[in-house]
């Protein structure tokens, strides 16, 4: 029955992690999935994560049941206060629903899905050009068609803002619009507080489109949960509806965890009662109920203003070494005098830089200097440390000027 199955091709971005797992080179950089290192090029588990899972342990009152079909109901309460401020009136209003789910992949997988049955405007949804590239598998396996809007051009490094708005004018009316929260991956460009408006307003009032927010480095790209939740917050505060994927993979270092939740905001609670007990019908035949050691780990955290406090610090203190290492690999750069205009590498924002690179010279690297990096020119920042940064830079400067 199978011998007609053809090999299929490695994932763009996690196979580049099998491709650098089996270079046997010493020198070997991966800088192509987006999971922080240390400035030793180690992964990092929390100090807080470490004490929460202490504290798992040790309660006895702990058990393995199963979880209910949306999750633990108190992580949900304490992610959509996360994302949404705790002070928000559409949780007061109880116009939230929240499912745990399975980060930020599983939490766009049941939206989509909620989407393709219940959404009464067109099952259509617009990613920005480029998105991260899981974006373009996920929805329509859900049953939404997927099209693009311009977001990036390659000619300023930054925001094709009128591509952008013109765009979503000529979207059907009611279609949903994906949006990265914050820091824009692959890009690492978001909109200035004046564009987000300037979108808010084309979605809102010119088209009434559907924003679904896509969140995954909350707290990463600035250093500040309230600063990142940023565009969110102003689409919620409108009182228009609002659909937001959050992952704790980079933000607590909770990749492998998988732990995210799903939040639809609505415009009336009981509306939310209904919509969450859809959420239940299409989570229930995918993977019945989610895991609980990672959303426990979360809850802990974000209950204990003991640990939510270090936790932020902790935080910071990832975002900041991102930062230092884009100033490092900008002055690298100009200490080589390599050709070009690196600006971009301080001005882009979280995880990511779009270098510009193009495939060709993206091969060149990994073949000559063992960088492993995405063929889109993309490099996570978290991957670099003040050892390899004159490694990269050397292969950069090598693949421009050769
Ligand atoms: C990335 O873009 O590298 C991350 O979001 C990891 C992933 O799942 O692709």
């Amino acid at each position: 029955y199978f011998a007609h199955v053809e090999q299929a091709p490695e994932d763009p971005i996690l196979g580049i992690t099998v491709a650098f797992n089996k270079d046997p080179s010493p020198v070997k950089v991966n800088l192509g999935v987006g999971a922080y290192r240390t400035e030793d090029g180690k992964p990092l588990v929390l100090d807080v994560v470490r004490q929460a899972e202490q504290q798992l342990i040790s309660d006895e009152s702990r058990n393995k049941e199963y979880l209910g079909i949306t999750g633990i109901t108190h992580f949900n309460r304490l992610s959509a206060q996360l994302i949404l401020g705790s002070d928000s009136p559409a949780i007061a209003e109880k116009r939230v629903a929240t499912a745990q789910c399975l980060s930020g992949t599983g939490s766009l997988r049941v939206g989509g899905e909620f989407l393709a049955r219940h959404h009464s405007g067109p099952k259509i949804i617009y990613v920005p050009s480029p998105t991260w590239g899981n974006h373009f598998k996920i929805f329509p396996f859900a049953g939404l068609e997927t099209k693009t809007y311009r977001y990036y051009d390659p000619k300023t490094k930054g925001l094709d803002y009128e591509g952008l708005l013109e765009d979503l004018r000529a979207a059907p009316k009611g279609a949903v619009v994906l949006l990265h929260a914050c820091a824009h991956n692959p890009t690492g460009v978001d909109p200035s507080q004046e564009q987000w408006e300037g979108i808010r307003r084309v979605i809102r009032e010119e088209k009434q489109l559907l924003p679904f927010f896509d969140s995954a480095y909350q707290g990463f790209a600035s250093g500040s949960l309230d600063t990142d939740a940023w565009a969110v917050r102003r689409f919620v505060s409108d009182g228009g509806e609002v659909f937001a994927a959050q992952s704790y993979a980079k933000n607590m270092g909770l990749y492998g965890e998988r732990v995210g939740a799903l939040s639809i905001i609505v415009k009336e609670a009981g509306i939310a009662t209904r919509v969450e007990s859809q959420l239940k019908l299409v989570i229930r035949p995918m993977y019945s109920s989610p895991p609980t050691h990672g959303a426990a780990i979360v809850t802990r955290i974000l209950s204990s203003k003991k640990l939510f406090d270090e936790w932020k610090v902790e935080l910071k203190s990832m975002a900041d070494r991102i930062i230092s290492m884009r100033h490092e690999l900008f002055e690298a750069l100009k200490a080589r005098q390599t050709p070009g205009n690196w600006e971009h590498i301080l001005n882009q924002i979280g995880m990511f830089t779009f270098t510009g690179l193009s495939r060709e010279q993206v091969e060149y690297m990994t073949r000559e200097f063992h960088i492993y990096m995405t063929l889109d020119g993309r490099i996570s920042m978290a991957g670099l440390n003040s050892q390899n940064v004159p490694q990269l830079a050397d292969a950069m400067h090598s693949a421009v000027v050769d």
